[in-house]
């Protein structure tokens, strides 16, 4: 039964009544693999093969066995997934869910960046173009970043790209002084310090759990910085029950699955907005998950060379975490 009508361009599409019956239909028709972000809204995350972080999702692109895969997270995610798997089609639901840590940080300003300080290997978050990661020797995610750095020799300079915020908490953390790129995520640099503080008086139990894409106040009142499964895990193992949770707010779909009887508060951004979702991540949608498998697009394509260039820093990761 058909109950909407999508218009794309000039084209119109018929949504089904039953999406989610529908999206599993095309999987196994596609012989596709779907993988979702922890920050993806909660229906696609049920709907999902995996859900995970960022280095778990790259992980899963690289040794599934699927024809196609579909990728309900954000544009450098899925060209991540692309580049693992040339010979692969790769499908994001809207091309435009990009990210402000990629698009703060474009290719040839980045390859200046380098330029201008010689000699200096170059680590970049996994949020960044494919042509950041053919500028860069090594990708990290927030779950290895620390493991990578602590293995680059002492007297060797490090760049590190393109989030200032996790990178000055590396800095802390390995006491390594590396060449920050000055990028931050629109998301995680809102949470207000001072309705932190406010929660921290009115749940005086719960405890703080932050992801170090956060402004460097946020990290230092946390009692837990982690990665996305990171912050998961930690929920999942901690004797506590009450968390206020300093990331996109999407993961408390997994959290309140995973421990039914915690209590879980949304850090809050400083205006009165719903800034704590990701506004990238949120333009996936059922309708154009649906969509995407059905028609078969969009498709991420990458320039032959780019994608050649862009492999070797994420072998390199995959290797060292
Ligand atoms: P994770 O790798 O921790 O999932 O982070 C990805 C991301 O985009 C956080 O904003
Ligand atoms: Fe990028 Fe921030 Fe969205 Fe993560 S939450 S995808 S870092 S904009």
């Amino acid at each position: 039964m058909i109950v909407q009508e999508a218009h794309i361009g000039t084209h119109v599409d018929e949504i089904p009544l039953n999406l989610e019956e529908e999206i599993l239909r095309l999987k196994r028709d596609l012989n596709a693999v779907l993988l979702a972000h922890y920050y993806q809204e909660s229906e696609i995350q049920d709907l999902a093969d995996i859900v995970g972080d960022s280095l778990e999702l790259s992980r899963r692109a690289a040794s599934t066995n699927a024809d196609v895969i579909v990728f309900a997270g954000v544009h450098f995610m899925a060209e991540t997934a692309k580049i693992l798997n040339p010979a692969k089609q790769v499908l994001l639901p809207d091309l435009l869910a990009g990210c402000s840590l990629a698009e703060g940080c474009p290719a040839p300003l980045f390859k200046q960046f380098i330029e201008q300080h010689p000699g200096h290997i170059v680590i970049s978050y996994i949020n960044c173009s494919a042509a950041v990661k053919a500028l860069s020797d090594i990708i990290c995610t927030s779950s290895n970043a620390e493991k990578i750095i602590r293995q680059i020799p002492e007297a060797k300079p490090i760049i590190f790209a393109p989030d200032r915020n996790l990178g000055k908490y590396l800095i802390k953390k390995t006491g390594r002084q590396m060449v920050l790129w000055q990028g931050t995520c629109i998301v995680h640099e809102t949470f207000s310090d001072r309705k932190i503080i406010h929660l921290k008086v009115q749940y005086p139990a719960a405890k703080l759990i932050a992801h170090p894409e956060c402004e460097e106040s946020v990290l230092d009142k946390a009692d837990f910085v982690g990665s996305t499964s990171g912050l998961l895990r930690y929920v999942q193992s901690s004797p506590d029950q009450e968390f206020i949770v300093a990331t996109e707010a999407g993961i408390i779909h997994q959290m309140t699955k995973a421990c039914p009887e915690k209590f879980f508060i949304p850090a809050p951004p400083e205006e009165s907005c719903s800034c704590n979702l990701c506004p990238y991540m949120k333009l996936n949608t059922m309708e154009k998950l649906y969509l995407c498998m059905k028609n078969r697009k969009p498709e991420i394509t990458i320039a032959d060379e780019v994608m050649r260039k862009a492999l070797l820093p994420i072998q390199r990761m995959l290797e060292m975490s």
